[in-house]
């Protein structure tokens, strides 16, 4: 194959193709579930009936003209460079960022690739005797992350590719309230938006979390949880009461000092989960709630909001 045609016919920069050429290699890909299946298996993932309408409309049958040899190459690789790292735990973008306006085969192929490792990482929670229940909560996390993205007009899309290849490859596991994603000695937790996050909640979850871990992968040693996130900014306390979910889970953490996280702008992450707009101009932001006028008061000012690190002991 020809790199920089590929490239180009694709509209995204080289060394993105040869990422992605570097990575797969000529490592096996795996089959999409039969198109008469997709509709039910969309479905158990929790993917809404406007979003599987458009999977549906954009499915890659063979000789859909849609999909050009280039997207076919592209999805191909792609479920191949995150198959390779099946048991993996660190992000791992799938694939270049499409220009997903170009139709629907651009616009979900990252979920075509998704559907196809369903199987795969089913197998692999299988291996490690995870419950079904718990292997289907999980994975409907595409349909949560679909139904954002549409809130979000399209714009939240080019993380939630990179996010959702955590769940492709077993690194991740819904347990209750909270998501919890395997790592280097510490259960680093993620908060889905899924209603309030009552201490209750979180509690429960990490009580699930104590006893699945050493239970489903006794070869990893956990000794605390993590996290990484807006919700931990301290400066929320000048803005929310001392009874509010968020402050009550920040309590339970120790805070790392503050260091600027690379690649990452926390003003950008706290429009993205508190408005579900990255675009909307400051004095057009909906002012509902307390944090709501917390954020825009604080931008409004000048000020900026930080992404922060804390852990406590398991
Ligand atoms: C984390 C989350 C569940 C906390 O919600 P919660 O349990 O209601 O939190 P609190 O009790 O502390 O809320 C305090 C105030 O902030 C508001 N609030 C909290 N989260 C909000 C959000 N994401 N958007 C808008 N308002 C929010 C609440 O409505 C409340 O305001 P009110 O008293 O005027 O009604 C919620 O923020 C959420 O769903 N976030 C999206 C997911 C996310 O951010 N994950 C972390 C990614 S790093």
């Amino acid at each position: 194959m020809d790199v920089d045609d590929t490239a180009a016919r694709l509209g995204v920069p080289v060394e993105a193709v040869e990422r992605v050429h570097r990575l797969a290699g000529d490592r096996p890909s795996a089959p999409l579930p039969a198109r008469a299946d997709a509709l039910a298996m969309l479905d158990r993932l929790a993917v809404r009936p406007d979003d599987a309408a458009e999977i549906m409309a954009g499915w890659p049958d063979p000789d859909l003209p849609l999909w050009t040899p280039e997207l076919r190459w592209l999805l191909d690789r792609s479920i191949a460079l995150v198959r390779a790292d099946l048991g993996g735990y660190v992000w791992l973008p799938p694939g270049p960022e499409l220009p997903r306006e170009r139709g629907p085969a651009w616009q979900h192929l990252y979920v075509y690739a998704y559907l196809a490792l369903v199987g795969v990482v089913r197998d692999y929670h299988r291996d490690h005797g995870i419950p079904d229940a718990v292997s289907w909560v999980t994975l409907a996390d595409l349909g949560r992350n679909l139904a954002i993205d549409r809130r979000m007009r399209r714009e939240g899309w080019p993380v939630m590719q990179s996010w959702l290849t955590l769940h492709m490859r077993g690194a991740v596991y819904e347990l209750g309230r909270l998501q919890h994603h395997r790592g280097d000695g510490a259960i680093g937790l993620h908060i889905p938006d899924s209603g309030p996050l009552t201490p209750e909640a979180v509690s429960a979850s990490l009580d699930e979390a104590r006893a699945f871990f050493p239970r489903h992968f006794p070869d990893e040693r956990y000794t605390a949880f993590s996290c990484g996130s807006w919700l931990l900014d301290p400066q929320l306390r000048d803005y929310l009461p001392e009874d509010s979910n968020i402050i009550r889970f920040q309590r339970r953490f120790e805070l790392e000092p503050y260091e600027e996280p690379e690649g990452l702008d926390a003003d950008v992450e706290v429009r993205r989960f508190v408005f579900r707009t990255l675009s909307t101009p400051l004095d057009q932001l909906p002012r509902r709630t307390a944090l709501q006028r917390a954020i825009v008061d604080h931008l409004t000012a000048g000020r900026h909001w930080q992404w922060r690190q804390g852990r406590f002991a398991i």
